[in-house]
């Protein structure tokens, strides 16, 4: 597995300025020897953040948060463990070490993607300010929409015809190359004609991600057309379902203000910036997904969710309160807002006024309890039966649920609401023992941190492990503790890796940077694992033995491990076949 040295890290970590780091998102005051600010990862009123500038660590009192320079850009920034590393290495004017890259390439053609989507981008921008951008400042001024905010956001125009980002991007003699650029980035189709501009006689909004990088655009037609809205096709950096429209702008405001309205559209978001309110964010064009509400609650614990008053727009409202009740917890309150039929934010903005518009947000918007019991009573119609088809239907809602207090609180609002009583579960047992509580750093070998690493990049890899596997690491008890945690989350939720490295760092937050290390290292792969097992199984072996058993066992015993000598000896011979064929050798 390729991975940075220890030196190296610490060289990263001795060159990096913390409090520069953070306090471009957090205002950060004295407070004895240490700085203290308003948590940017949960909401609260007053500060009880801290950051260490000695120490290099940042932590948080309230929700337990806490790490390097490293664990805030993967926490906050949505980097990966060897991204923030090299981001920040980079910025210290390292030098990445060769070995650690898996791909060198790789970095070079990120660069090289992020560069020309930028400058895709400013061409759009300026063609929008010049000659044959015209009808589409016209179309813009129509609208309302101030120069400031076109400038900030990055609005542009496409024009008609073929040909443009070809000449944009124009290197004499490898147009063949940059035309498959332009395509993995999706501003070019390739038809049967050679490769044309996606994006024609367009305005053009830019897409950031997180980090602020542009990763795509969406484009809308001036005037009628269909479709209305095209954007940028799934690539390797375009993911419509991970991304929201507004964050990297608006995540700071969002926190200074403490306000965050979710709505539709691109020009909903751009309209209430417009009106002093940058506190918008819209999905892009689909409907709200679980990440992105994920990423929704982390950023502010009482969002408001627009949604249009006609029947379209109360299903779209179902359908993310059904997504929303797995992450629901006690701790957060978002609301709904119907707006009246046929009106979206920006038309309202337009007719009414940022002001008007605040206290609809204000005033209007309903708790998602209530809009809950009054989509249930909507679905289950009147009379008898019509209760018994709501408790019936909120029974199942509510088994969604994962805060067993809101579930608690919300159950009785229901029975109230319906008098029927639904069943009552039992209490399920607390997850982790005090036993394991203590702060002390845990000790592990090479082996035991590869093989876990393995198994929290595979979960599926849990449910092939030996029976005798439950045992691998009884001499550890907080790793213990951890490890059986790992595999009974997978089997009760199916969990893919990052619920999994979520939930048991929810759980075990002072093994945060332990578990964040075991997922964010190069892919273990499969036949490796399997060596990594062997190898775990032979010496849990080797210390039962020591253990001292009957002979009986101890002969058994000494078999299995010759069984096992074999098979890893066959094993590291396919190894080396494999390294051979891939070096070419
Ligand atoms: P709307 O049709 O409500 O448009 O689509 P809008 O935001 O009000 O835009 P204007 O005011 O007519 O200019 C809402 C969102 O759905 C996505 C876009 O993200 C749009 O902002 N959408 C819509 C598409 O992706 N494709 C479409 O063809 C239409
Ligand atoms: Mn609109």
């Amino acid at each position: 597995m390729a991975n940075f040295s220890p030196a190296f890290l610490d060289e990263v970590i001795s060159r990096t300025d913390i409090v520069d780091l953070i306090a471009r998102h957090v205002e950060l005051k004295k407070a004895g020897s240490n700085l203290m600010g308003l948590c940017p990862f949960h909401h609260e009123k007053s500060p009880s953040f801290s950051v260490s500038a000695d120490k290099q660590l940042y932590y948080c009192f309230g929700c337990g948060k806490g790490g390097g320079p490293f664990q805030f850009l993967m926490d906050h920034d949505g980097y990966a463990f060897p991204e923030a590393v090299e981001y920040l290495a980079e910025k210290a004017g390292m030098e990445i070490p060769a070995a650690v890259r898996q791909d060198p390439g790789e970095n070079e053609r990120n660069r090289k993607a992020q560069e020309m989507l930028a400058g895709a981008s400013d061409a759009f921008a300026r063609m929008l300010a010049g000659e044959q951008g015209r009808k589409a400042r016209d179309y813009l001024k129509q609208r309302g929409m101030p120069e400031a905010i076109i400038r900030d956001y990055g609005l542009g125009y496409a024009p008609p015809g073929y040909g443009f980002m070809q000449k944009v991007f124009a290197a004499a003699g490898r147009e063949q190359q940059v035309s498959a650029r332009l395509e993995a980035l999706g501003l070019l189709f390739k038809g049967e004609r050679g490769y044309g501009d996606r994006f024609r006689d367009r305005l053009m909004f830019t897409i950031r991600d997180r980090r602020g990088h542009v990763v795509g655009f969406g484009g809308r037609v001036l005037g009628e057309g269909e479709p209305k809205y095209l954007n940028s096709p799934e690539t390797s950096w375009f993911h419509k379902s991970d991304l929201l429209y507004g964050f990297s702008e608006h995540r700071d405001t969002i926190r200074k203000r403490k306000q965050l309205v979710i709505v539709e559209g691109y020009m909903d978001v751009l309209a209430l910036a417009a009106h002093d309110l940058k506190i918008g964010l819209a999905p892009l064009g689909t409907a709200i997904g679980e990440r992105q509400i994920r990423e929704i609650l982390r950023l502010h614990d009482a969002p408001i969710f627009c949604f249009d008053g006609d029947r379209a727009g109360r299903q779209a409202a179902w359908r993310a309160l059904e997504r929303m009740l797995p992450l629901l917890k006690a701790e957060y309150t978002p609301r709904f807002l119907y707006l009246p039929e046929g009106e979206d934010p920006d038309s309202l903005l337009k007719s009414e006024g940022g002001e008007a518009f605040e206290n609809r947000l204000n005033h209007d918007a309903q708790p998602v309890l209530a809009t809950w019991l009054a989509g249930l009573k909507l679905l289950a119609g009147t009379g008898a039966d019509g209760r018994a088809r709501m408790a019936k239907k909120a029974d199942a809602m509510l088994k969604s649920m994962e805060d067993t207090y809101l579930r608690q609180a919300w159950r009785q609002e229901v029975e109230q609401a319906t008098g029927i009583s639904l069943q009552h579960e039992m209490c399920r047992p607390s997850a982790r023992s005090d036993a394991v509580a203590a702060g002390e750093a845990v000790q592990l070998t090479h082996l035991q941190e590869n093989f876990l690493t393995a198994l929290m990049q595979k979960p599926e890899r849990f449910r092939e492990l030996p029976d005798m596997a439950a045992d691998f690491f009884v001499d550890n008890e907080r790793i213990q503790a951890l490890y059986s945690r790992a595999f009974s989350i997978k089997a009760d939720a199916e969990a893919e890796t990052i619920d999994i490295a979520r939930q048991l760092i929810r759980e075990f937050p002072e093994d945060q940077a332990m578990i964040s290390r075991w997922i964010n290292q190069a892919p273990v792969q499969d036949i490796e694992y399997k060596s990594l097992l062997l190898d775990m199984e032979a010496n849990d072996i080797r210390r039962r033995i020591k253990r001292g058993l009957s002979l009986d066992d101890s002969v058994r015993l000494q078999k299995r491990l010759g069984e096992l000598q074999g098979q890893q000896r066959k094993l590291s011979e396919q190894l080396n076949a494999e390294k051979a064929d891939n070096t070419g050798a």
